[in-house]
């Protein structure tokens, strides 16, 4: 939809502009133009507030183009609550204080934030209303804490007049002409509802989490402010002078509640519950949460706030808790106020997700997979009911982009089961003299090069095979079944190996005896002989293979197979420049470089040298050009089990030929090679007319026989 968008709200039937009917505009365009309307605020409504269009945007803007064109040519049609005047780009010169008809009070805020702490409440609200033991639960309505701005919207005759913040309860700010762009806002109330003649809803404004996440990208792109949680994201733009500002803010809201309100004496609406009320505010075309929900007693409650707390990383937009209030409006009445504060509702927080606190110094911690993580120590902190010392700061990018320093106070944010990570510093003094974080050139763990690619945020060790730190993920790719294949060395035995010090280098793994293996929890002489006799067998690989198995970054299997093709011998590869290196298929600068910086490393020609010291040996074969490419522009596929070759071992040999091997059969296969149990692909086969082949055709193809 386009930014031309309103909001919910059909224009109050049988009602006309009386400017328009002043200036002689005809009847017919009046009424065309209501229906217009009524038509537009229902589209607007369903895609804003139910999430659920029913017409493409190409059509909501053929009607609102009809609209617009109705209203240029009778201005008098305007009403001000037309889709067309959402934006009608006011610019004040100060914000106008409001007294509050109804003061907008505060809630009384329960400071037990464990899901328990809801029982107090209960215990409360039954001894004020002078319960005993035998009395029925009382009924709650259970809402989430938005963490937003507080408004009051005022509607007369169904038409948004006046929008005002909260300011100190008593009086507040007329921020209508911002708040009137707000799309989830209706202009005017839905027709036919008992509207009346005066109501105020209240509610939070506030910014979706995405939303807030697209709008500070979009400020950082301008080089703006940007803002650090919804609820200023909310604030800031609320405020704002001028409403083109606000416009371009992507603000939501959710109602909670009533300001003045028509009596029942004198035509008013009797709402019996606040949970009926909140209904008809949906009906008038106010957005409702959907997770309020009706609570009885306060095991309902202690539920509501354990269910919330675990979705709460979940919900698509912030809060800080959940708000219990009596659902009768009798009981409401009954209970009063005290001091300001209603007796009939309280605020259940959530453990704060964000403490500030000293960052002590940066760390780097090196992943498994060679990835440098500066982790920032910290003063120890409660953040979320858990202390923290610990937080990340993803790479020296975030560092630069938060400008934090050591010695700086930061705010960590622990949210749900995430890793705590410390989202900026606390404005104010910073000790006299600071250097700036700098990655190390080398790597903590392993001292070897540290690197960062082009278009990457992360640095990287080299070490690779090497590094300690890497040295777990590093000996599991080597063992893969796609690239030494060695059966047995899965992650269990790969933990014990090298935690017990027995595993540190990759040739450490063809070192290994039987009663080193045997002497290992839970193994078994059997399997330790297995190991072995996997070990052993893998010895004899493919270069394609142990490349693969080597973990080069950015070297897959495609990468290593092209690699071993191109080159032939290893020490071509492991000498080529990175000119040489571009020459390969498919390998562009970031994959040459991290080729040619891998074998830059003496470590890494080291392992390679002890692994071929060790056994570990293959066919090297001539460049490229010379192997006969005789599959070439070939596809074929592989179904079922082959007698003898494994499902690997068949494809490399097609692929070494120059075939492509693909996982599904169409009319450009050229041959399907089934095995036993072979299914659906070979019915297609058979269907497309594809020639099928068993192993032993395969084998003739390769030998550039005429298959059988
Ligand atoms: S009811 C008399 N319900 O929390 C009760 N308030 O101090 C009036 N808030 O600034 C408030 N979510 O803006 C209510 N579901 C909710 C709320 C909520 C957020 C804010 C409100 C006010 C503060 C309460």
């Amino acid at each position: 939809m386009t930014e031309n968008l309103d909001l919910f709200s059909a224009e109050p039937q049988g009602q006309k502009p009386s400017a328009a009917i002043n200036a002689g505009v005809p009847e017919s365009v009046m009424s065309k133009a209501a229906a217009l309307r009524g038509q537009l605020h229902q589209w607007a409504h369903e895609y804003y507030v139910l999430d659920a269009p029913t017409v493409p945007d190409g059509e909501y803007d053929r009607v609102y183009q009809q609209l617009e064109a109705l209203e240029g040519a009778y201005p008098a049609l305007v009403t001000p609550d037309s889709p067309t005047q959402r934006v009608v780009g006011a610019v004040l010169d100060g914000l106008t204080p409001v007294r509050h008809a109804v003061p907008m009070l505060s809630i009384q805020t329960e400071t037990d934030n464990e899901a328990t702490g809801a029982i107090a409440f209960d215990q409360r609200v039954r001894k004020e209303l002078g319960l005993d033991e035998s009395a029925a639960a009382i009924e709650y309505v259970a809402e989430p804490k938005f963490d937003g701005l507080a408004m009051n919207l005022r509607y007369e005759n169904g038409r948004l007049v006046q929008a005002t913040t909260r300011g100190d309860g008593e009086v507040g700010e007329d921020v209508t002409h911002n708040i009137r762009t707000i799309r989830q806002i209706p202009l005017s109330l839905s027709a036919g509802r008992d509207v009346p003649p005066v109501v105020e809803v209240r509610g939070e404004v506030h910014m979706a989490k995405a939303d807030l996440d697209r709008l500070n990208a979009r400020q950082q792109a301008a080089g703006a402010k940007t803002f650090a949680n919804p609820r200023n994201a909310a604030a800031g733009s609320v405020r704002q002078l001028d409403s083109s500002i606000a416009a371009q803010r992507p603000l939501s809201f959710f109602a909670y509640g009533l300001g003045e309100i028509t009596p029942p004496q004198q035509g008013g609406p009797d709402f019996g519950t606040h949970y009926a009320m909140l209904q008809t505010l949906k009906s008038w075309g106010f957005p409702v949460a959907p997770q309020v929900s009706i609570a009885r007693g306060a095991s309902e409650l202690v539920a509501f706030h354990e269910r919330i707390g675990a979705e709460r990383a979940n919900l698509p937009y912030e809060i800080d808790g959940v708000v219990y209030k009596v659902n009768s409006l009798a009981l409401q009445r009954q209970l009063g106020f005290k001091s300001r504060e209603p007796r009939w509702a309280v605020a259940h927080k959530y453990p704060a997700q964000e403490m500030p606190t000293l960052m002590e110094a940066i760390d780097v911690q090196v992943g498994r997979t060679g990835k440098l993580t500066p982790v920032a120590r910290l003063a120890p902190v409660q953040v979320g009911g858990v202390v923290v010392t610990n937080a990340t700061l993803s790479n020296l990018f975030d560092i630069r982009k938060k400008g934090v320093r050591v010695g700086d106070q930061v705010i960590v944010r622990r949210a749900g089961d995430v890793i705590p990570e410390v989202v900026g510093r606390v404005p104010g003094e910073r000790p006299a003299y600071v250097p700036n974080f700098r990655m190390p050139k080398s790597c903590p763990i392993c001292g070897s090069e540290v690197v960062r690619e082009k278009g990457e945020a992360n640095h990287r060790c080299t070490g690779g095979l090497f590094c300690g730190a890497q040295r777990k993920e590093a000996i599991l790719h080597f063992a893969h079944r796609r690239a030494m294949d060695i059966e047995g060395l899965g992650d269990k035995l790969v933990d014990q190996l090298v935690d017990a010090q027995v595993v540190r280098v990759l040739p450490d793994l063809y070192r290994l005896g039987l009663s080193s293996l045997a002497a290992l929890d839970r193994m078994a002489e059997k399997s330790a002989q297995n190991v072995l006799a996997a070990l052993e067998k893998s010895k004899s690989t493919t270069l394609q293979r142990f490349l693969f198995g080597l973990g080069i970054r950015n070297v897959g299997e495609s990468t290593a197979r092209d690699l071993a093709k191109h080159f032939g011998k290893l020490d071509a590869i492991m000498d080529a420049s990175v000119e040489e290196l571009l020459q390969v298929k498919d390998v562009g600068p970031v994959v040459a470089d991290s080729i040619h910086t891998f074998f830059a490393q003496p470590h890494n020609r080291e392992v390679v040298e002890q692994l071929r010291a060790c056994g570990v040996h293959w066919d090297e074969g001539e460049p490229a050009e010379k192997a006969p490419q005789i599959l070439a522009g070939m596809t074929v596929v592989l179904t079922g089990t082959l007698p003898t070759l494994g499902r690997d071992a068949a494809k490399d040999m097609l692929e070494a030929a120059g075939a492509k091997v693909s996982g599904s059969v169409s009319k450009k296969t050229s041959y399907v090679v089934a095995g036993a149990e072979a299914g659906s692909k070979l019915a297609k086969a058979e269907e497309l007319g594809v020639p099928v082949l068993d192993e032993a055709g395969m084998l003739a193809l390769l030998r550039g026989e005429q298959p059988g």
